[in-house]
């Protein structure tokens, strides 16, 4: 199964990709995110590895955070990294609705992990952890594309929309887009959406 492959993928390559996380500007966009959020917000982070530079950043910045993955070593390094956070092992796939109430929900580089035809669902789910006025700030795929290939030396599986089908679900799931350019730090491309809860 595709989740397996993924989960054990990041349990092997875990340090290495923390290694080589700095390639991948993300500061520029929680800036622009924490500019919208009020005082003390509670931010979920979906697919939140090993919390560094997303959590550290919106930890910093006063947040509560709450961060979910499904491998179990990134969960662990997040829990070393940042003994402030609130981190649990979780597969995105099951999530409920309102299982949680969080003031923004942010997912870098992740959502593409799972089967694009389920991103829909996802999103929707995401919406019912917000209230009006909630923020979303995602990383999605710059072109169409599912398939396998080695990472960091372990085989990895993405699916993903372009950046068309990207905007269109997420508006379908209740969100106005706000902000939207395609990123090309760390010499590759993705969609990276900020929204708001209509
Ligand atoms: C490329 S890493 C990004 C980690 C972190 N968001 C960051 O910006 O450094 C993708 C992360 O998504 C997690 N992930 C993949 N599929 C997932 C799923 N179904 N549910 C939860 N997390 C998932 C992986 O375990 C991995 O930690």
């Amino acid at each position: 199964m595709k989740q397996e492959m993924v989960k054990e993928g990041y349990n092997k390559v875990a340090e290495n990709y923390s290694n080589q996380r700095g390639d991948f500007s993300s500061i520029f966009y929680l800036e622009k995110l924490e500019n919208l959020l009020k005082e003390n917000s509670t931010v979920l982070d979906i697919g939140c590895g090993a919390g560094v530079p997303v959590d550290k950043y919106l930890i910093e910045k006063g947040c509560k955070v709450i961060g979910i993955d499904i491998s179990d070593k990134q969960i662990d390094l997040a829990r070393k990294n940042l003994p402030q956070g609130n981190f649990e092992v979780r597969d995105m796939s099951n999530l409920k609705d309102n299982e949680y109430q969080v003031d923004a929900v942010v997912s870098f580089y992740a959502i593409f992990h799972v089967p694009k035809e389920t991103h829909q669902k996802i999103f929707n789910k995401i919406n019912s952890f917000l209230c009006q006025g909630g923020l979303i700030l995602v990383t999605m795929g710059a072109s169409e594309w599912e398939g396998e290939e080695n990472f960091h030396g372990t085989q990895m599986y993405w699916s993903h929309y372009g950046p068309e089908k990207n905007r269109e679900i997420i508006q379908e799931a209740g969100f106005e887009i706000i902000f939207e350019e395609i990123d090309e730090s760390g010499g590759e491309k993705h969609q990276i959406i900020i929204g708001k809860k209509l």
